[in-house]
């Protein structure tokens, strides 16, 4: 094509030299499933998106990207581990639409701010967009002819969750995936059978420069697991946590970890097979919450959760 001459040339000489426009804000990170797996499943791909928090402090062309990303992957199923909304049921609505955007089967638990804001209403507008929420239950699905056995914890942090209803009639032949918006539930899952457990609710710290996040999500809020992945799926059990998508309060997100994310699991392959974005860490001391503390969380959404 003949080079434009004039101004007209010197605007698109312009413009080709700009810089190019900033790569997605969201990550994608790629894991092998636990080794127990590996018997049992054979090439089936999970997508993991958590703490969405649709609503006035997350754009939702973020939560739009988040979802091409998960969708693009092609996986066979797409979980969510809670916090849909924040402080308010203003945008079902948009929740219902993003969640119908997923291809693939979506399975989902809630988070504390789905109770804070009212629990049975987001069930709901979930269901709608085409969800299946597992509250204290399980479920089994086949998958490219084989069964994955889904077991998912409503809400730890709210006082919601219980193992014990969620767990009865688990079945122990059938590879299981955990999920739970609080990783810490994962340890006792584990001893259940559970070998990975899917997690959100920090947002890794969202600011990770200098281990921040190590110090306000594990030192000073308390917990064992701030981001990515603890435990051992060789042997005792792993699990995930997931960086989210949204914010509940500001957006501001700062260093590498905290970077928003869309995490894949690999069910059936081996760790090794592929890069990851980094193997299993130690977990921090982590602190039980006081009564004072879980109470209060309780309180927090007693007047709308159901
Ligand atoms: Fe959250």
């Amino acid at each position: 094509m003949k080079a434009l001459r004039g101004p007209l040339g010197s605007i698109v000489e312009l413009l080709s030299k700009r810089k190019a426009p900033k790569p997605p804000p969201i990550e994608v990170r790629r894991f092998a499933g636990p080794a127990a797996f590996q018997s049992a499943l054979d090439g089936i791909r999970v997508a993991h998106l958590t703490d969405l928090h649709v609503g006035r402090v997350t754009p939702l062309a973020v939560q739009r990207e988040a979802v091409a990303l998960a969708n693009g992957a092609e996986p066979d199923l797409t979980v969510i581990t809670g916090d849909f909304v924040c402080h308010s049921q203003k945008y079902l609505d948009e929740l219902t639409a993003v969640i119908s955007e997923l291809k693939s089967p979506v399975l989902c638990v809630l988070g504390n701010h789905d109770h804070w804001s009212g629990a049975e209403a987001v069930r709901k507008a979930l269901r709608k967009g085409g969800a299946e929420v597992l509250d204290n239950a399980h479920t089994t699905l086949t998958l490219r002819h084989q069964r994955l056995q889904v077991v998912g914890l409503d809400d730890a942090y709210t006082g919601h969750a219980d193992r014990e209803k969620a767990l009865k009639g688990l079945r122990a032949d059938l590879p299981t995936l955990g999920l739970s918006h609080i990783a810490e539930e994962a340890d006792a899952l584990w001893a259940a059978g559970v070998p990975l457990v899917l997690s959100g609710h920090t947002h890794a710290g969202q600011v990770t420069v200098a281990k921040l996040h190590e110090l306000s999500i594990g030192r000073i809020a308390g917990h064992k697991y701030v981001h990515g992945l603890y435990g051992d799926r060789g042997t005792t059990g792993a699990v995930y946590v997931g960086a989210g998508v949204g914010a509940a309060i500001i957006p501001l997100r700062v260093g590498e970890r905290g970077r928003r994310e869309v995490t894949l699991f690999e069910l059936g392959a081996a760790v090794g097979s592929f890069d990851e974005h980094h193997t299993e860490q130690r977990a921090l001391p982590g602190r039980k919450p006081s009564k004072r503390a879980t109470a209060r969380r309780a309180r927090m959404g007693r007047n709308k959760a159901s």
